[in-house]
């Protein structure tokens, strides 16, 4: 066994005069002065439809960027057939020729195609281009690299044998096909979905979100480029429930990798579950889910590092990651410190559109979104428990801007600190510094999600006590830092409760879902 050592994709700078500034700002230029047409791809064949759906920025709704080709149950079931058909040649391809595919896209994008999925991030997901490079460069390179050296390690575990007896096992891929079913928010998850279930020799159906299809289109030239064949990855966009009647009636579904809402997954389980008797195996459930991420601080904290981790982790990228910061405990104490630090802040924080570079809020994905985050700020000033610290606005006439929006509540059960939002809104319930213990396990009884969670506290006993009572409130639990930014092979990522399966995407763990292992004993 070889494999190459991964390492993290450095984070390029963008600064002015740097030459990926230079690259980047042309590909967004030839980006904008032109309307593509994207189709979708099944058996590695370009369809296009009749049904042409416009697609703008969200931060600008008089540009067009282009048109996507929108499907119908026909092409679920083709794009099912292709992945059917590829499926023998795909799973006896030796594990080297598959990893060699997955690591030159990985190379592809950290070179040519880099600034290009930059600007297809930045101007279809309105990223800024900080959040674009982080997501749509260096997460996905890393998930590509360091899946390839997980496999390495799993196909590296073997039982014992003794004199007379060999034993074995193989890890085979499942037997049928994988539906990914894939996110907006980060075009690194909707690329790893169905990447790293390929890797394991498995083919895929991909479905992405309609608000990120037009990074996924990148991204799947890109998988085109570097050698996954034709029908092991077949992209449609096709609406969910149309889709989602055909194959999870499919005696060959073997498994769904899927980020998205909770309700989404709920129902997908349960459909899973009606349809149970039609299958050919027990399908793989890997799902990540919704969150209302907490952050507590204790009375030792440092307040400065309190505001500036609620600052980043409930607004980058408009609160819109899973991993977002939503509710606050903050000690007595400290609050007056830390509201003035992020007050002062938030007024230096720009916001527009990701052309220029310099605006660090950027749009909201769509009008639904826009709709919904607006009704919850709307209900929280109607509230006679809360109150709006900074923030609170919404404009939605030349694309669907919120402003980073601050609240404090006496109330640590009201809507805001109990609903996840997934915008740039984040609710601080401001707590007795005597009764740390106690807010711990309101945070606990609190948290039917347990994706993520952050204390600050310069006290270990503190450190320790919280790290105790909320085992359960958090997959990813964070002490002295923003709940958000898990990186590849440093923060597997993935949490428990209504949160999802946690089956921690960018690991060995993940991986583990994609193969169905068969054990061989040999006797001489
Ligand atoms: N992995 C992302 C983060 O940690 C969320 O999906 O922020």
């Amino acid at each position: 066994f070889h494999i190459p050592v991964p390492k993290n994709e450095p984070i390029l700078s963008y600064v002015s005069g740097s030459p990926e500034k230079t690259t980047l700002k042309r590909a967004l230029t030839d980006a904008r002065s032109q309307q593509i047409e994207i189709p979708m791809y099944i058996g590695g064949e370009k369809v296009y439809t009749d049904q042409r759906i416009p697609l703008s920025p969200p931060h600008d709704h008089q540009h067009i960027l282009g048109y996507f080709h929108e499907g119908d149950a026909g092409h679920v079931e083709q794009a099912i057939q292709a992945a059917l058909n590829a499926k023998p040649q795909w799973e006896q391809m030796s594990w080297e020729h598959r990893a060699a595919i997955f690591l030159k896209a990985a190379d592809l994008i950290a070179g040519p195609y880099r600034a290009r999925m930059n600007a297809a991030t930045m101007l279809g997901q309105s990223k800024n281009v900080f959040q674009a490079e982080i997501d749509s460069a260096c997460e996905i390179i890393d998930f590509l690299r360091f899946n390839v050296a997980y496999m390495g390690e799993i196909y590296q575990q073997q039982p014992i044998s003794s004199q007379g007896v060999w034993n074995r096992v193989e890890y085979r891929p499942l037997e049928g096909f994988v539906f990914a079913l894939t996110p907006f928010n980060f075009t690194a998850i909707a690329g790893n979905l169905p990447a790293s279930a390929a890797l394991m020799g498995n083919t895929v159906v991909w479905k992405p979100a309609y608000t990120q299809v037009y990074s996924a289109q990148v991204l799947m030239e890109v998988f085109q480029e570097a050698g996954v064949p034709d029908g092991v990855i077949n992209l449609i966009y096709v609406d969910g429930p149309v889709a989602g009647d055909i194959i999870f009636k499919h005696p060959d579904f073997a498994g769904i990798h899927f980020t998205g809402s909770t309700k989404v997954f709920q129902n997908i389980w349960k459909t899973i579950g009606e349809n149970i008797h039609l299958y050919k195996s027990y399908p793989r459930i890997v799902g990540e889910t919704g969150g209302k991420d907490f952050v507590i601080a204790h009375a030792s904290a440092n307040p400065k590092a309190v505001a500036v981790g609620l600052l980043r982790g409930a607004f980058e990228y408009q609160g819109q990651k899973c991993s977002a910061a939503s509710r606050a405990y903050i000690p007595h104490t400290l609050w007056e410190e830390v509201k003035n630090y992020m007050i002062e802040d938030l007024k230096t924080f720009r916001m527009g559109g990701v052309e220029d570079f310099r605006n660090f809020i950027n749009a909201v994905i769509d009008e639904r979104a826009f709709d919904k985050i607006a009704s919850y700020i709307d209900r929280a000033k109607e509230d006679p428990a809360v109150t709006v610290v900074a923030g609170g606005g919404y404009d939605k006439s030349k694309g669907y801007f919120v402003e980073p929006t601050v609240l404090e509540t006496k109330n640590p059960q009201s809507l805001t600190m109990c609903e996840e939002i997934f915008g740039p809104v984040l609710t601080v319930y401001v707590y007795n510094a005597d009764n740390f213990e106690q807010t711990l396990e309101l945070v606990d009884q609190t948290s039917p999600y347990a994706l993520t969670g952050a204390v600050f506290a310069q006290d270990r006993y503190a450190i320790e006590l919280a790290s105790a009572k909320l085992k359960h409130s958090a997959g990813n639990f964070y002490i002295n830092d923003k709940p958000t930014g898990a990186v590849v092979g440093q923060q597997p990522f993935g949490g428990g409760r209504a949160s999802g399966t946690n089956d921690k995407a960018g690991s060995l763990l993940n991986l583990l879902r994609w193969v169905s292992t068969r054990t061989i004993k040999e006797t001489f």
